[in-house]
């Protein structure tokens, strides 16, 4: 009786450190990141810069002062460094450069040398758009982005940047969601030029692929002249938006068709097209494009860029709702860190043709008492670093944004920023700062949110 006991007593015991080795294990769980990963922050220059006049400034969007980060760029890229950021998204503004056709300006190009010069002295690798929604009210004259003369307009205006900015430079970006772009200036009328015509909105697309290609075989040729020795190769590709999209309701075929739709057209043709050389997109209802295949546009992407903030739901006639049990922010947009994921597989699927890497060029939230900032960056970057253990090649994260600012047609109301416009450090940029720092999911962050 006594050596059953002390058998069951070994069993029990033996038991017991196997729940325990789980248990360690769990504990252990390697929330590493890559070495060398880029931690960051994104702007845009007409939203933080101040001062800019431009088409939207003409046309009743003025971001006026906007964050002020023309005169205070210095102190906001000491505070990203003490923050434990190694990166830093921003974009030059076009109108700054050339304000009128064919004029460059040296005051503009002496302040982004400033900028450059600032980002290096505080060890911020930049990250430069070089379109971002605005363009100089020159533009107009002609139809912007609707007339393909933009198009020499935009090479023209990349070759000087080019040559004057080559050597600050490795990793350029030619637009920032070139999708979103074309659908609210075209197709939905709410930035400028408020157009509402879906037509010309596919047409747009065909021009910023146009000009995408010119600008990444320009950027590629100025690498490795004079205007740039520094012997660094650049990188050059776009930030992509993608929305997670799924069917409203699943039991709806057409829920599922007009889903697929949308993927297509709107997470995926860009893509596509860089990756192939050919744009033929074919939308229900209107005329197709289909553009011969061109040898610039094939593989004109040096890693796979892309903007990430939520899910939808799609209804079979077009429109989309988020997702009213889940988590929502002040902009009804639905908290969804799975969706991180979920695009970073999608990123994948034309990263690993060619074997790219991809950047996250944008995650963030509007979150005006910052009571869900926290969370939102332990379990986003935990969503990216599941994939990066399954394999993506993700090599930096930008979180949008560096301080509150002009938040396109809806003003001043949303704040994404780690600091206020004043400058008040948020409580969630430490969390940021944290991950930043260590490379990793710290321990402590991890057991307050991911648990
Ligand atoms: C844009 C930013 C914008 C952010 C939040 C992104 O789609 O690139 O310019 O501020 O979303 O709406």
């Amino acid at each position: 009786m006594k050596r059953e006991k002390s058998l069951l007593l070994i069993v029990f015991l033996f038991l017991l450190s196997l729940i325990n080795q789980n248990a360690y294990s769990k504990e252990k769980e390697d929330l590493n990141f890559p070495k060398g990963f880029l931690w960051g922050t994104a702007t845009s220059a007409y939203q933080v810069e101040g001062g800019i006049k431009n088409d939207w400034s003409k046309n009743g969007l003025d971001a006026g002062k906007a964050a002020n980060h023309f005169e205070e760029f210095d102190n906001d890229f000491k505070i990203a460094k003490s923050l434990g950021n190694n990166a830093y998204r921003m974009s030059i503004e076009w109108a700054r450069i050339e304000p009128e056709k064919d004029q460059w300006s040296q005051e503009g190009v002496d302040f982004y040398k400033k900028i450059f010069k600032s980002l290096k002295k505080h060890g911020l690798k930049p990250m430069v758009t070089i379109h971002h929604f605005t363009n100089p009210i020159w533009t107009e004259k002609f139809g912007g982005w609707e007339n393909k003369e933009i198009i020499e307009r935009f090479a023209k205006f990349t070759t000087f940047l080019a040559k004057t900015f080559g050597d600050d430079v490795d990793l350029w970006l030619t637009f920032n969601e070139p999708n979103v772009y074309a659908l609210k200036s075209f197709a939905t009328g709410d930035w400028p030029p408020f157009k509402k015509d879906r037509q010309i909105t596919l047409y747009v697309m065909n021009n910023i692929l146009k000009a995408h290609a010119e600008a990444y075989r320009i950027l590629h040729e100025f690498d490795n002249t004079d205007a740039d020795s520094d012997g660094i190769a650049c990188e050059v590709g776009f930030a992509q938006h993608i929305a997670v999209l799924e069917p409203f309701w699943v039991l709806n075929p057409l829920d599922h068709l007009m889903t697929y739709f949308q993927n297509k057209v709107f997470n995926e043709a860009f893509w596509d097209a860089c990756t192939t050389g050919k744009f033929d997109l074919f939308i229900p209802g209107l005329k197709s494009i289909d553009e011969p295949f061109n040898e610039k546009l094939k593989n004109s992407m040096d890693f796979v860029g892309f903007n990430y903030y939520t899910r939808w739901f799609i209804k079979a006639n077009g429109d989309n709702v988020p997702n009213e049990k889940g988590e929502l922010t002040d902009m009804k947009w639905e908290i969804y860190p799975t969706g991180l994921g979920k695009s970073i597989q999608l990123a994948n699927n034309y990263a690993k043709k060619r074997n790219l890497p991809i950047y996250i060029t944008e995650v963030g939230l509007s979150d005006p008492n910052d009571s869900k900032r926290g969370k939102y960056i332990v379990t986003h970057t935990k969503s990216m670093l599941d994939e990066i253990k399954k394999g993506s090649n993700v090599k930096g994260f930008m979180f949008w944004s560096l301080m509150d600012n002009f938040e396109l047609a809806d003003g001043y109301g949303p704040k994404f920023g780690l600091m206020t416009i004043d400058r008040k450090i948020k409580q969630s940029a430490y969390v940021y700062k944290e991950i930043a720092e260590t490379n990793s999911i710290p321990e402590k962050l991890s057991e307050k949110y991911l648990k």
